[in-house]
This record gives structure tokens, C-alpha cells and sequence, in this order.
């Protein structure tokens, strides 16, 4: 039938995108997006206002975005897509310190810092000490472990939300030592709100969602031989910890903080005010283990 009616329309614009796809991926994501797109219109009786909104809506999600600031990542965010794409793709064994969401804000080209040294040089905040070992599936110290760690200040603002950067902020490469053992020195992370002065704000304000994560610090976990790991630690009751905006946590990344009233510090410093302190193993697993192979072992 080569014309379209409200009857066949989605069947035909599926089925162009199924055989005339050039290889059998775009084939099967297009057709699928397609009919998605097409139920999705259908059910909610889509107007021509309302069409014309959301691609507007969209538009001004690519032009707020550039390299600093990522718009579509945070609507993929608040929609749970992104954790949704983790939690499909993490295959690993369920002993692993598991994944969750990257965030808009990793910068790639952290300074390396040594063992203790402070990742919050300079800024405001109240100090807080990191330390634990980094251990492999049989519970064994993995030696030279690199922690890519960035984390918000005060105000909830990463180092890309700056107007003016002076040079890496709240961020840095720490290593394992020969014992599996990291020490890091750093601020205690707060809750704070994720960027609401675009469109995914305008939307959220739209609704009653919290618009809020809870207080964490972010790693990405890598060891020669070892899966890869993007994590955060979250504090143990903080706010919001059961209504994160972007639905990232889990419970094996819930941690206890420990205040302190001053004294020696993990690494070995005086502290003469307060401080926090985070004693967390990480749990690497190798390359090639895999939960459906642990799954395939178990039934074996
Ligand atoms: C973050 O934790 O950095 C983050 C993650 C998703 C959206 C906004 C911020
Ligand atoms: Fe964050």
C-alpha cells in the first residue's frame, strides 16, 4: 500500500526503517524507536502543540549544551535512562563494588596526587580523610589500583560549572600502594541540586520531583588485569539518599562517615577542628569475570 492512513502509518515507517537500514543494528534500534515513538503518541493522543513543544523543548536542550555543560546527559539523567543503560550493561559479579552513573561532570585529565595528599587544596570546606583497600574478587589487596575522584565543593559546583578556572578543582588521581591500601584527603561532600537554570530545570519545576542528589564523591576504579568501575560513595542517612534525582544509588555504595573532634588524622596530620572520616574497600573483578558466567558456574 504505498500511501500512509492513521491505520498503517506505524507499521510503514517502522518497517522502512527495518529493511532499508544499511546494517542490522540501526535496523533494529530505528524500527524500535520508531513504533516506541509512535505508542507513545498514540497514548497520550498527542496534540500539534504539544508535538511542537517537545521539539522545542528538545532544541533548547542542544542549545544550552556545549563541552561544559551537557544537557542531554541530565534529561537522560532525570529520566532514569542513564541508570537504566548501567544497570543493563553491568555484568558484573555480584561481589563487585558495583557501578553507577558518570554525571556530567568527569573531566579526564586529573593531576595524579600522592598517597594522603589533598584533592581540596584551598577550598572551603570541612576536611574529611578517605582510606581502605582496593581488593580483588578473592579478597586479595590489588597493588596500584588508580582512583580517578571528583567530587562538588560546598555549593554543589564541579570544577566545569566554574566561570573561572585556576587550575584542577576537587579533583585527582590517587593509587593503591603495594597493601591494596589508598589514603585521601578531600572536603565532605554535601547534597546539592543538579543544574536547573535550562530546560530539564524548567521541566522538573513542572512537577514535585526532588531535584536534588545526595551527598557523594565520585571514583572511576581501574587495575591492569581488572574490569573498570564507575562509582560514587554516598554518606550513610544524608538527604535525599531515597530520592536521588538521578536514581544512582545503591546500597552497597551507602558508607558510613565518621565525625571526629580533631586529633590525628588517616594520614597522619593534626587536625586541630573537625573532620570526617570514610573507611571504604573497593572490590575489583577481573577481566572476562562476569556475572552471567558466575550464574552459568552456579548452575552448572
Ligand atoms: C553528578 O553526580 O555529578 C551528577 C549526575 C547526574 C546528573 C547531575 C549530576
Ligand atoms: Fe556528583
Amino acid at each position: 500500500m504505498p500511501y500512509s492512513s492513521l491505520e498503517t502509518i506505524t507499521e510503514q515507517a517502522a518497517e522502512r526503517w527495518r529493511t532499508l537500514s544499511k546494517d542490522p543494528r540501526t535496523a533494529e534500534v530505528m524500527s524500535a524507536a520508531v513504533r516506541h515513538l509512535h505508542a507513545f503518541a498514540r497514548e497520550v493522543k498527542l496534540t500539534h502543540e504539544e508535538w511542537l513543544a517537545g521539539l522545542m523543548f528538545l532544541t533548547r536542550v542542544g542549545q544550552i549544551s556545549d563541552e561544559a555543560r551537557s544537557e542531554f546527559i541530565l534529561l537522560s539523567d532525570v529520566l532514569g535512562l542513564s541508570m537504566l543503560t548501567v544497570m543493563m550493561n553491568d555484568n558484573l559479579p555480584k561481589a563487585a563494588t558495583p557501578h553507577t552513573v558518570l554525571g556530567p561532570f568527569y573531566v579526564d585529565d586529573s593531576p595524579e596526587l600522592g598517597h594522603g595528599d589533598n584533592m581540596a587544596e584551598g577550598v572551603e570546606g570541612e576536611p574529611c580523610f578517605i582510606t581502605g583497600t582496593v581488593r580483588n574478587l578473592k579478597g586479595e589487596p590489588v597493588a596500584g589500583a588508580k582512583l580517578d575522584m571528583w567530587q562538588a565543593d560546598e555549593e554543589g559546583i564541579y570544577e566545569v560549572q566554574l566561570a573561572q578556572k585556576d587550575g584542577p578543582y576537587l579533583r585527582g588521581i590517587y593509587h593503591s600502594g603495594g597493601d591494596g591500601k589508598y589514603v585521601v584527603k578531600t572536603i565532605a561532600p554535601l547534597g546539592y541540586a543538579i543544574p536547573m537554570d535550562g530546560p530539564v530545570g524548567d521541566l522538573i519545576r513542572r512537577t514535585d520531583i526532588s531535584y536534588f542528589r545526595p551527598a557523594h564523591i565520585h571514583f572511576i576504579l581501574s587495575a591492569p588485569g581488572y574490569q573498570k568501575i564507575i562509582t560514587h560513595l554516598f554518606k550513610r542517612g544524608t538527604e535525599y539518599i531515597d530520592k536521588d534525582v538521578v536514581f544512582g544509588v545503591k546500597e552497597p555504595l551507602v558508607t558510613d562517615f565518621t565525625h571526629h573532634e580533631g586529633g590525628v588524622a588517616p594520614n597522619g596530620e593534626t587536625v586541630d577542628g573537625t573532620f570526617w572520616t570514610i573507611t571504604y574497600d573497593f572490590t575489583l573483578a577481573p577481566e572476562g569475570v562476569t556475572a552471567a558466567k558466575e550464574r552459568e558456574t552456579v548452575a552448572a
